[in-house]
């Protein structure tokens, strides 16, 4: 045994690693949960280490710059970059099969439109005002005109971190435009300067008794306390998970939170699949304008589409009653969540364009496209997204991942499990510690502007000043074979409504434009 004091350093750690892998191969010989560990043991390892790895290899080595969803390569990097202000552009031409089925193509017009010398654009084009006034047509007390067509999606404080609520809050200030809060309530981080949309879902979270019945009273004194908040939205459905209540897990619940919302600490928050508040549609109508006669502020919802019957029944009460929701927001089925069962996030909902195009056909059916303001929601946040959209009959966009790429998220896909690397939607007050909001909160608005200002650019490229003139004629959809192309017009079957647009100087000097500082 002589040879165990001669050995060296070296020696030793080879002897300890022989020890610790038998130890390994026991434990895993030994123990009965994981069959693959007990056929293979200590290599077995490697499995689970791959699984766990193998999206971040997939997403920076292995995909190419197209094919990763929800946002491929090229997508994530030009929001990178405009939100930092890099160069953003491409060399050498699309590196994209543009034949490929849904591929759109914007018609630019021969002679692009020349801008008079004291044009507004000329020294502001980050300026694009909604092309119509929220509540104006149901006569509401503070009819309200965003200033920006891109605006900031609901999500909510408690699925973001307190960070990243503050870098969109700032963000928006200084872009002008609003800043959904999601269903979880009005959070002191919503408070910074920009006009805010206040989302209400089932839950009524900081609207709610012990029992979660929406109490009118508490909505009448949050919104006269804090009139930043502009106009309510309230959830019916988002994208992701129609006809499923929000999920918070509890992981992500803090004191803070919990106070905000009205709930109790250590249980997971679900909110009811349904409202309590209502339960028909002539109920839902009713509930509408109770809100909208006890705060003044324009009253929307937000749905995901599917069955088109109560969409239907919902313009036809409209047109009867002459009251009704004074903006509609359509979420596609390809929107995003904190947290879904994957079952429903990929299958439950119609994809934006189909969903979209089919409720928007209806109301204008029922010639109520001038009463109502459409919102879109649902991967819009890019600029041939956005102008399809527009051309489709969209006045608003609203962004939510793509706004939360800007202030850094990596799409690690881990909202659902507080542990989200770039700190935008956990709890953890560490992981948060790395998000400075006043950097995100410019990082944002470079995006938006850079957004706007590209819509604009290929706006003007088409012959247009404001992209709510697109017409359905303007943009083709490859339909998936060399040689067939289709206008959305014969692509989705309707003519889009004209929207009355008097000019960019009449919607800059609205008064009622949105946007001033609170
Ligand atoms: C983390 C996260 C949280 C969300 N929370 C809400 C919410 O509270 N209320 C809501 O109406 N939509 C919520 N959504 C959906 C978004 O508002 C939006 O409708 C959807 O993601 C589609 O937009 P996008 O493709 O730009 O992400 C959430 C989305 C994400 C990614």
């Amino acid at each position: 045994m002589d040879w165990i004091t001669t050995l060296p350093a070296w020696g030793w750690m080879i002897v300890m690693l022989v020890v610790v892998l038998i130890a390994v191969a026991v434990y895993d010989i030994t123990q009965k949960k994981h069959t693959i560990l007990h056929n293979f043991p200590v290599i077995g390892h490697f499995r689970y280490w791959l699984e766990t790895v193998g999206p971040e290899l997939r997403q920076y080595i292995v995909a190419n710059n197209r094919e990763e969803l929800p946002f491929n390569r090229r997508q994530r990097s030009w929001i990178y970059a405009s939100s930092k202000r890099e160069n953003n552009f491409q060399g050498f031409g699309t590196d994209q099969d543009v034949n490929t089925a849904g591929f759109i193509f914007i018609k630019p017009a021969l002679l692009t439109k020349r801008l008079p010398k004291n044009h507004p654009y000329r020294e502001n084009p980050y300026v694009l005002p909604a092309p119509k006034v929220i509540g104006l047509t149901h006569n509401r007390k503070r009819p309200y005109r965003p200033k920006q067509v891109i605006n900031i999606s609901g999500m909510s404080f408690g699925s973001l971190s307190a960070s990243a609520i503050t870098a969109f809050n700032e963000g928006a200030a200084k872009f002008g435009c609003y800043h959904n809060t999601g269903e979880g309530g009005f959070s002191p981080y919503h408070d910074k300067g920009a006009d805010v949309v206040l989302n209400i879902g089932t839950a009524y979270f900081g609207l709610r008794d012990d029992e979660g019945n929406f109490v009118m009273e508490k909505l009448i004194k949050l919104t006269q306390k804090n009139p930043s908040i502009r106009m309510l939205e309230l959830k019916l459905s988002q994208g992701a998970k129609p006809g499923k209540g929000g999920v918070l897990p509890a992981a992500k619940i803090t004191q803070e939170i919990a106070d905000i919302r009205h709930v109790p600490m250590g249980r997971d928050v679900i909110s009811p699949a349904a409202h309590s508040a209502f339960s028909d549609l002539p109920e839902m109508l009713e509930f509408i304008e109770a809100m909208a006669a006890a705060t003044g502020l324009p009253v929307g919802i937000k749905a995901a589409v599917g069955k088109l019957e109560m969409w239907e029944e919902l313009a036809t009460l409209m047109v009867k009653t002459g009251v009704g929701p004074d903006f509609i927001t359509i979420d596609g089925g390809e929107g995003g969540t904190g947290a879904a069962p994957p079952s429903f996030a990929d299958h439950v909902a119609l994809p934006w364009v189909y969903g979209f195009s089919s409720v928007y056909k209806i109301f204008k059916k029922h010639g109520l496209t001038d009463r109502v303001t459409f919102i879109g929601s649902g991967k819009l946040g890019l600029p041939a997204q956005a102008i399809m959209a527009f051309a489709m009959g969209v006045d608003i966009i609203n962004v939510a991942r793509e706004a939360m790429m800007s202030i850094g998220c990596i799409q690690a896909q881990l909202c659902h499990t507080n542990h989200c690397p770039a700190g935008v939607a956990t709890q953890s007050k560490w992981l948060q510690a790395g998000l400075d909001p006043t950097l995100k909160s410019e990082r944002f608005y470079n995006y938006a502007k850079t957004l706007t200002k590209e819509i604009l650019e290929i706006s003007i490229a088409c012959g247009y000043e404001h992209p709510c003139q697109f017409t359905m004629h303007d943009v083709d959809v490859a339909m998936g074979d060399n040689n067939h192309t289709r206008p959305l017009s014969v692509a989705y079957e309707y003519e889009k409504a004209p929207v009355l647009y008097e000019g960019i100087d009449s919607l800059v000097n609205c008064q009622y434009l949105g946007g001033k500082k609170h």
